[in-house]
């Protein structure tokens, strides 16, 4: 039997894989366009770009912890700085663009690494 291509099937696997329909940007333009708006001034108590003391903590913790809860939203931080349209990548690369300005010196992301930090923060927001 063949199976019509409608356009919902036609859709369907670009949400099913997130595949941003965009270039991806890079960590330093999704922090001025979207992070910087609260870790420029550490509204609500965000860790503040550029601070050693703040950021060392975190850069122990480390990006398993990080990226996470980037993510997934952590107490007053929205899930991906409350900007969805962002892929999975561009928060990564965000995070680790802060976190080296902090101090760290943390290397782009694999894709395995993106697919763990995705399990994770799924696991967050259901819980
Ligand atoms: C609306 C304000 C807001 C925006 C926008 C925002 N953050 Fe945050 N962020 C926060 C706050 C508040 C905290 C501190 C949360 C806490 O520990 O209570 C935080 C904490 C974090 C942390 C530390 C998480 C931890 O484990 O302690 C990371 C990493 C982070 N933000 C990354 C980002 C990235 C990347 C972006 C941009 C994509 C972003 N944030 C945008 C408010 C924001």
């Amino acid at each position: 039997m063949r199976t019509p291509l409608t356009p919902a099937s036609l859709i369907f696997p670009a949400f099913l894989l997130a595949v941003p329909a965009h270039a991806m940007q890079s960590g330093e333009a999704v922090y001025q366009s979207v992070c910087s708006q609260c870790h420029a001034h550490g509204t609500d108590n965000a860790p503040v770009f550029g601070d050693r003391k703040r950021w060392g903590k975190l850069v122990r913790e480390g990006l398993n912890d990080l990226v996470p809860a980037a993510l997934a939203g952590i107490r007053k931080m929205p899930a991906k700085g409350g900007k969805p349209e962002l892929s999975d990548g561009e928060v990564a690369a965000a995070v680790i663009y802060m976190a080296n300005a902090g101090g760290g010196k943390f290397a782009e992301p694999s894709a395995d690494d993106l697919a763990r930090w995705r399990q994770k923060a799924d696991r967050r927001i259901k819980k």
